[in-house]
């Protein structure tokens, strides 16, 4: 892309991004810092009483355990929109019945109730909507101001549906593209644009979500939402709430184009927050492995023998002696993956972004792994999008997806231009 060219479309996107979110139905977007847990990858808000919730970008509801056995809680009633809203995605593995459908056995009031779904084991159960208080601070997008507590619909859950998540965590914070999803719930309460912003901190290091769009600043003052990108439409894929993106532009690797087979149509990609890695789809896989393999060889970057094992039981293919790899401020020195989305914004996966860290042992492993049959990342059903970036590929990038607009935009990754997902400045004004 030239440069001018690219400078027009920074310049368009900083005001749509600044139009369409600049609390233009007078509510202040909220901030949150969010957490990651070392031993599982995944990333926490502390939105229920600062008691951590699970980001799942792939989640149309927010779920948590209810702190009573059903007795004392106010259930909604079948006919509450919120009821409704709760019924518009259904989970896999669930079978369709009482949707909260009056019983008739169960005199006239009928309660509503949902199918909270676990991102990582892939379970689902039964709970009771209810309204919850959540809670984060109102923002002008260089610190918190206050706190801000609001209600919201939420489907209580079962505590063996915590099987996996971080200890600690109560629930998930569904993201995704739904009226009960966390975003859509702090636009309604707050009277902000149903658009929000992630930046996910590299390994253990805190991250920043701003609700509502931005701006967003790093504590030196630095715009970060300022280095947004031309946007690319958001696409369905199947029955899914998440969100997809268009390859229509393919797959690259240094510049030059991956062949593909393209008889599985447009190239779907998803975006997970609740898989560490990329997962890769077998016909993409084969040719992107190869062409990472050949570019390694080809760059000279590394040197003879660099290219060790995978550990055994890892699902990476392609690993390497990290001592052989030259350490920059984008991560190892390794061939750059680039994927070219509809409207001509590239998103691009430096080193910092894809690759993984064996930890314990010198070795870096590509973290593009190959998708299994049953992956809970082809929720929805139908055909497996042709890839899902992980968490490892979003880090460090700030990403905005605005469902208004029906977009997504990214900085690309941050890191290189001196800031970091963790430069937000968490301290309160006095
Ligand atoms: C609001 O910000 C303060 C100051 O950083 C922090 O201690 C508190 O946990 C935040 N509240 C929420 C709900 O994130
Ligand atoms: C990695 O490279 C270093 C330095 O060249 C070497 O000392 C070490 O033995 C290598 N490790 C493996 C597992 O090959
Ligand atoms: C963070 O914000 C507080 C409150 O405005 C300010 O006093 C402090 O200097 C800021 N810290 C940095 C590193 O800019």
């Amino acid at each position: 892309m030239s440069r001018p060219k690219h400078f027009f479309l920074v310049a368009v996107s900083i005001c749509i991004f600044a139009c369409a979110t600049a609390g233009d139905r007078g509510g202040q977007p909220l901030v949150t810092a969010i957490a990651k847990d070392a031993a599982t990858s995944l990333y926490t808000i502390p939105a229920k009483s600062g008691r951590p919730l699970v980001l799942d970008l792939s989640g149309p509801i927010v779920w948590s355990t209810c702190d009573d056995d059903g007795a004392s809680h106010d259930t909604l009633e079948c006919n509450d929109m919120d009821c409704m809203r709760a019924h518009r995605f259904h989970p896999p593995n669930c079978p369709h019945n009482g949707n909260g459908m009056p019983d008739a056995q169960n005199d006239h009031r009928c309660k509503c109730t949902a199918h909270p779904h676990n991102p990582v084991s892939g379970d689902t159960a039964s709970g009771d909507m209810v309204r919850v208080t959540l809670s984060a601070n109102a923002t002008d997008g260089k610190n918190p101001l206050h706190e801000v507590s609001f209600t919201a619909a939420a489907s209580c859950a079962p505590d063996s549906l915590l099987a996996g998540l971080p200890p600690g965590a109560v629930g998930v914070a569904g993201l995704a593209r739904s009226g009960l999803a966390f975003p859509a719930q702090v636009a309604r309460t707050q009277g902000v644009a149903n658009s929000f912003a992630l930046c996910l901190g590299n390994r253990e290091r805190a991250g920043v979500a701003i609700f509502g769009g931005g701006p967003l600043f790093a504590a030196n003052g630095r715009s970060i939402t300022d280095m947004l990108g031309g946007d690319t439409p958001l696409r369905k894929h199947g029955e899914s709430p998440g969100y997809y993106v268009t390859a229509s532009r393919g797959v690259f690797v240094d510049g030059a184009r991956v062949p593909l087979e393209d008889s599985y149509g447009p190239l779907a990609i998803g975006f997970s927050t609740t898989t560490p890695y990329a997962l890769v789809r077998r016909d993409v896989y084969r040719p992107l492995i190869d062409a990472f393999d050949q570019a390694m060889e080809r760059d000279g970057a590394i040197t003879a023998g660099a290219r060790i094992p995978s550990p055994a039981g890892s699902p990476f293919e392609l690993c390497y002696n990290s001592s052989r790899l030259s350490l920059t401020r984008f991560g190892y020195f390794v061939p750059t993956v680039g994927f070219g989305l509809e409207g001509g914004a590239s998103w691009a996966v430096q080193g910092i972004n894809s690759m993984a860290l064996v930890i314990g042992r010198r070795m870096a492993c590509f973290g593009f792994v190959e998708m299994k049959e049953g992956d809970k990342a082809g929720y929805g059903g139908g055909a497996a999008p042709a890839v899902v970036l992980g968490g490892l590929q979003m880090e460090e990038n700030l990403v905005v997806f605005d469902e208004e607009k029906r977009t997504m935009a990214f900085t690309g990754q941050i890191n290189g231009r001196g800031l970091s997902c963790s430069n937000f400045n968490f301290t309160m004004p006095a």
